[in-house]
């Protein structure tokens, strides 16, 4: 079985950020207005509303962690369209994406109230002599963020790839988030198919010799 499954560590981080959230009760037609229903009045799995009822336990709000099947391309599609608008398909690391699958080993999705609330994908690629991913796009709904749960799915991820024996996990993303998280920046000029702010481009990996290494032109390879 490749399957993994993680549970949310962070609970000290889920009381800490509940505190500062603002959660209201809701759950019927009249008292929400984030749920959606369908005709039927019954809600669907896509709702992006957080279900807090009176009494309720604690753990019925930490997110699971899993990997990522072929039945959840649609909601990850919506969750990715909804973070990222329709401009996301001419961004330089989707370019890369299109080259190739992504791996769904090492791609995940965080279930909160048996509703995916946030994805993470990892694809394959190559740069210079490394053997490395490409994480992205990472999303999470937007009632669902600043739970902790995009730097879940990023340490998730990146620590799965990296114990299946990537060498180095780039992506193209903002310092001041994923720098807390072991991502710091590329030294070497690392060319996507297309326009990047090299500030941007940044590298995880559990090896010295990391910057040595990437450099010239990043593109999709074939997952081992
Ligand atoms: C970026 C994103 C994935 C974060 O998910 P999340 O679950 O809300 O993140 P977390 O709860 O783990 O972290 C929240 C913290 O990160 C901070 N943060 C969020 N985005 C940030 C950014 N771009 N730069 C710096 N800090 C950021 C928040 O302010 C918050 O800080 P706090 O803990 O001090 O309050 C989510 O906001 C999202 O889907 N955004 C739209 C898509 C996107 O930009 N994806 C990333 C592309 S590189």
């Amino acid at each position: 079985m490749n399957s993994v499954f993680w549970v949310a560590p962070p609970v000290g981080f889920v009381l800490s950020a509940l505190n500062r959230r603002e959660v209201r009760p809701c759950g019927t037609r009249d008292n929400c207005d984030d749920v959606e229903f369908d005709r039927a009045g019954k809600r669907r799995a896509s709702s992006s509303c957080l279900h807090i009822y009176p009494g309720f336990s604690m753990s019925a709000i930490l997110p699971v962690y899993l990997n990522e099947t072929p039945s959840h391309q649609p909601i990850i599609a919506r969750i990715n369209e909804e973070a990222f608008g329709p401009g996301r398909f001419v961004r330089a690391a989707e370019r890369v994406r299109e080259q190739g699958p992504h791996d769904p080993r090492l791609s995940f999705i965080a279930i909160l109230d048996d509703t995916v609330v946030g994805s993470v994908r990892m694809t394959p690629v190559i740069a210079g002599s490394v053997s490395g991913h490409l994480l992205g796009p990472l999303a999470v709904r937007p009632s669902f963020k600043n739970l902790g749960i995009g730097r879940e799915l990023v340490r998730i991820s990146v620590a799965e790839a990296l114990r299946r024996g990537s060498e180095g996990v780039v992506l193209v993303g903002d310092a001041p988030y994923y720098g807390p998280l072991g991502f710091e920046q590329v030294a070497a000029r690392l060319s996507f198919p297309g326009p990047v702010d090299a500030a941007r481009i940044l590298v995880a990996a559990n090896r010295d010799d990391i910057q040595d290494r990437l450099h010239g032109k990043i593109h999709w390879r074939p997952a081992e």
